[in-house]
């Protein structure tokens, strides 16, 4: 029997907008044992969930998040760009993925998006919104960019962090013997069996995203991985309990 957790990535990306209320629930309706997802700052410092730097993709508004207001993003539709059936879905906020927390044991991996932005100060509100709301056992906090995490270290050593790589440099072992963080999220065509075993060596979880068909999870699963991101949560799970019954 494998251990391997799944988490839903951006929500349940694959059949849901990604992102969004209704896509965390779907993670949790189907037996996800965690969900992925993106934080950015509104132009009022508020906590946005959103992946992207701007609201063209996913979402009815155009332009930077950045410069929008808190109040002005809540006019968005962000369901109705995936299909026409989630019309009406809005962009959450932190604290509301915090509040609808309180009825169900999900791990939540937050991803600081402060790769492209420099978002000042994210690092204080994430952390002071996650003990406001007591989800300190419940919470992975993950960056492209180490200096965020190295930041969440100075706020709150004791909150579990991660170490996101897309692609992974020729020096990534010496990366993660240095850093000493809990987790390493590479990417999934970047992770071989020979970092994997050297980073659980080094005490680290590993979790690889974004893996969605079932060659890859059993590939993962096999290799003994914490856990694997997926769009597709209903379907990995599948995959994993047909794995157990082999
Ligand atoms: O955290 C893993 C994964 O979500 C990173 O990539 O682009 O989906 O945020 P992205
Ligand atoms: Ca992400």
């Amino acid at each position: 029997m494998k251990n391997t957790q799944i988490y839903a990535h951006r929500g349940s990306k694959g059949t849901h907008p990604e992102n969004t209320m209704i896509a965390f629930k779907e993670a949790l309706r189907v037996g996800a044992d965690g969900i992925e997802f993106d934080v950015h700052l509104s132009s009022d410092g508020e906590l946005v969930i959103i992946h992207d730097e701007t609201l063209d993709r996913t979402t009815t508004l155009s332009g930077y998040v950045k410069d929008f207001s808190a109040e002005e993003l809540k006019s968005a539709d962000a369901g109705s760009k995936f299909s026409e059936e989630f019309h009406g879905e809005k962009i959450p906020f932190l604290g509301e993925i915090f509040e609808w927390a309180k009825e169900h044991t999900l791990w939540m991996n937050i991803e600081l998006k402060t790769d492209k932005l420099p978002y000042e100060g994210i690092e204080k509100k994430v952390v002071g919104l996650i003990r406001q709301h007591h989800m300190e056992n419940r919470v992975i906090l993950s960056s492209f960019n180490h200096q965020s995490i190295e930041n969440v270290k100075t706020l709150a050593p004791e909150l579990e962090r991660a170490l996101l790589f897309e692609g992974l440099p020729a020096n990534v072992e010496e990366i993660l013997a240095e850093k000493k963080e809990a987790g390493f999220h590479p990417d999934k065509n970047s992770l071989t069996p020979s970092i994997h075993a050297t980073a659980r060596k080094l005490g680290y979880k590993v979790r690889p995203w974004v893996a969605n068909k079932p060659e890859d999870i059993e590939r993962l699963v096999t290799w003994g991985v914490d856990v694997i991101m997926t769009d597709f949560p209903e379907k990995a799970i599948t995959t994993l309990k047909g794995m157990s019954a082999k």
